[in-house]
């Protein structure tokens, strides 16, 4: 059963009455964000209107997706909250232990054999559990998502940041942490602060080399990183209208690199011809009984400012193609020379030494088929490729059909190396380098949506910029970040100038989609008899045991670390090797906070032992910490652990004995993981306070016994030479959250309310 018809019917069936109760309770017509939202209500029909960006609000999605990589530690909760099925449909999806190496059949069969102890366990549980299974190779969960489940209208939540691709389908899909997506397989409510809405109308029509791709680009370039922070981004317009549905997905993918909640788009004849494409003409007719309210209400897109935080206004006609990076995808920079002078000003590698086009963000038919064009006047006009190619198509369908078509065959007469239809180089699964600490600084272009450094391949000195397929392909071909496809000229191997005409390429596949086997596996009507195994010695399972509360009293707690700029969920629980210890808390918590640099000495895994004066690496002197039955507090700066959804980036310091975070601002969904963990996440109420924390200092809690909504704590930081400053930090706990944090994490107050 790819999808239930019959859930999205019933979606369909009360949005009507919901909508129509809730448009009269907010008093104003609705913009689709809040349609969505509130047709989605844990407790049904609309009672009141809710504040944005304040609110908290319970939610019954819809549907769950999982990754291999995050579902391991989601399925080991489950497994704890004593269920025999999940509540909501939940898929699995095996994309993130797929190392890109050789070529899609060498690597395939390499992960198969090295992780086949955590695929067999993500397949035995879905067995078990009633959970649909993508085994590996049958694509990235994204795209698979979208080609399968997302629907206009709907609501999801995933175990991964870029679940928001799925409002490309006009849903609201909103990436969680793995803790999340268990309340809501185990018949719990999902909590989310009601958004704030900020509305992108897109006017003018995209042309020539400019791409879907760059409508993000210059979104991250407008916002940056945090600018979307707490907000579902909401695209309308005819420019918006005019673009392939995979193309909308690509947008609200990369929405998570702005930080927002979501993206999404209102119902519109692209995305019925995706829907009937992909074999879901049911859910096309269903959804065309119910367009109105498929997108906003008639005067929210006329006066926007009236209805939404913020709008931006972008004419598509005037947008120039774009390369963002390095090191941070809000970056902007117009290809072509203004290139040339940023790149020698801060040394950034001219010659691009890869060019890598797919990830769920760009890998659908249409990216794949207007690259291959660009490729194809490679070979016709004699040009030699000065960069290496690397090709990731994003499902198995998508592969089987490019390579019907031709389009694969192109790539492949360029020499590219086909990988596995899977995460691979967007993910750090890529065998680059043997070294990859010591490999030589260089550029890469790729069409993917992160660019932290190491992200690709482990090398710290990777200089990587985002760009569209098409323009990775002209980059890859001429090799040089500054190439401008619209103006310059190359000189092909008969030493005659040449010029790569615009990218050509089919929404969707003129012959129809096809797929041999598209690598899903139904669970069994009834898995009570599936066994589930785990061994005791596994390196890569480890079963959970409950954690401790850590109390109202927190005294003489030590710093393990003051984090200095930049501290995403990648350096606080690194990515790239460490995904093989996914589902093995202590094993992984080996790699606690190793990217983070010390703020006192500005060197990353080198922290101070305050019992023997001694450095060591984070996760040893905090291991010595926790020996010594001493509690520890991690402090950070703004925007501390953005990046993905792992719940193992919170997960990790619990288990290690870190009772506090205390940061400047919390990306959203490391916060709410905090919270899950049953720690405490807290903001300086005062900024430059992070400023007075000092290597040797020791804190003392002073009000945590009245830990209380709305109420900042007061904390007491005592320096080494005996003097002290007394602190405010604020915190965002609701009661709930404060009943999890009492009773030591959110799964042990589900576990005693099933009990
Ligand atoms: Fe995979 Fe990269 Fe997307 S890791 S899910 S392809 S962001």
């Amino acid at each position: 059963m790819a999808f239930d018809i019959d859930m999205i019917k019933g979606v369909y069936a009360r949005m009507k009455e919901r909508v129509d109760a809730a448009r009269d309770i907010v008093g104003k017509p609705l913009t689709l964000s809040e349609k969505i939202l509130y047709n989605h209500l844990w407790d049904g029909m609309p009672t009141k209107s809710f504040i944005r960006g304040k609110d908290y609000v319970d939610f019954a999605p819809d549907r769950i997706a999982c990754q291999d990589a995050t579902a391991q530690m989601a399925l080991l909760q489950f497994m704890q909250a004593g269920k025999s099925k999940v509540a909501v449909p939940t898929t699995v999806h095996c994309d993130h232990l797929i190392q890109a190496k050789e070529g899609a059949a060498a690597d395939l069969k390499h992960a198969n054999n090295t992780s086949s102890e955590v695929f067999n366990f993500l397949e035995s549980v879905s067995n078990k559990y009633g959970i649909g299974f993508w085994k590996p190779g049958a694509g990235i969960i994204h795209q698979v998502v979208l080609e399968n489940y997302a629907f206009p209208g709907g609501m999801m939540i995933g175990t991964d940041s870029h679940t928001v691709n799925a409002g490309g389908l006009g849903m609201v899909a909103i990436g969680v942490g793995g803790a999340d997506a268990v309340d809501v397989m185990a018949g719990m409510a999902w909590e989310l602060k009601f958004p704030k809405l900020i509305g992108v109308k897109l006017t003018g029509k995209l042309s020539g080399w400019t791409a879907p791709k760059d409508v993000i680009l210059k979104v991250a370039e407008i916002l940056t990183v945090k600018g979307g922070t707490g907000a579902i981004v909401e695209y309308f317009g005819p420019g918006a209208i005019a673009m392939s549905c995979t193309g909308k997905g690509t947008i609200c993918n990369m929405g998570a690199e702005i930080g927002a909640t979501t993206s999404t788009f209102g119902y519109d004849d692209s995305m019925e011809r995706y829907l009937r494409a992909t074999d879901r003409a049911d859910i096309a007719d269903a959804a065309n009984t119910v367009k109105a309210y498929l997108t906003a209400d008639e005067d929210v897109y006329k006066n926007p400012e009236q209805y939404f935080d913020q709008v931006i206004e972008i004419n598509l006609s005037e947008l120039m193609p774009l390369l963002n990076g390095p090191f941070t995808p809000d970056l902007s920079t117009p290809v072509g020379s203004e290139m040339t002078g940023k790149a020698k000003e801060n040394d950034w590698p001219i010659k691009v030494e890869w060019g890598l086009i797919g990830s769920c963000t760009n890998s659908s038919y249409e990216d794949l088929s207007r690259a291959s064009s660009i490729a194809q006047q490679a070979l016709d006009k004699g040009l030699k490729t000065k960069a290496e190619f690397g090709i990731n198509p994003g499902s198995e369908m998508v592969r089987y059909t490019t390579q019907r078509d031709g389009i694969l065959e192109v790539f492949e007469k360029l020499d590219a190396t086909i990988f596995t239809n899977a995460c691979g180089p967007c993910i750090g699964q890529w065998a680059r380098y043997s070294d990859p600490k010591n490999a030589p600084k260089n550029s890469i272009v790729h069409s993917f949506n992160r660019n932290f450094a190491k992200r690709a391949d482990g090398n710290p000195n990777t200089h990587a910029f985002v760009a569209s397929p098409e323009i990775t392909a002209a980059i890859a071909i001429a090799g040089r970040l500054d190439f401008n496809p619209l103006k310059d000229k190359l000189i092909n191997e008969n030493g005659e100038e040449v010029m790569l005409d615009e990218p050509t390429g089919w929404e969707l596949p003129p012959k129809g989609f096809d797929v041999k086997d598209n690598g899903y596996i139904e669970p069994e009507a009834d898995g009570s008899h599936v066994n589930v195994a785990v061994k005791p010695d596994s390196e890569r399972l480890q079963l959970l045991e409950p954690f401790v509360p850590i109390g109202d009293s927190i005294t003489g707690a030590r710093l393990l670390i003051k984090a200095f700029g930049k501290c995403t969920t990648d350096h606080i629980s690194m990515a790239g090797p460490w995904l093989r210890f996914r589902g093995h808390l202590d094993n992984i918590a080996n790699n606690t906070l190793i990217g983070a640099v010390n703020a006192f000495n500005k060197q990353t895994n080198f922290v101070k032992n305050q019992l023997t004066s001694e450095y060591g690496g984070v996760p040893d002197v905090q291991r010595a910490y926790k020996a010594a039955g001493i509690k520890t507090v991690v402090v950070g700066d703004h925007n501390y652990g953005e990046g993905s959804s792992r719940e193992h980036a919170a997960m990790q310091p619990r288990h290690l004995g870190v009772a506090a975070v205390i940061v400047k601002s919390f990306a959203r969904i490391h916060e709410t993981n905090l919270k899950k963990q049953g720690m405490l996440g807290l903001t300086f109420a005062n900024e430059t306070d992070y400023d007075l924390i000092q290597e040797d200092d020791i804190f003392n809690f002073l009000d945590l016994n009245e830990f209380a909504p709305d109420k900042p704590l007061t904390v007491e930081v005592v320096h080494a030479d005996g003097s002290s400053n007394i602190i405010k930090l604020n915190h965002t706990y609701n009661d709930a959250q404060i009943a999890w944090y009492k009773e030591g994490s959110a799964l042990n107050l589900i576990k005693k309310q099933n009990a």
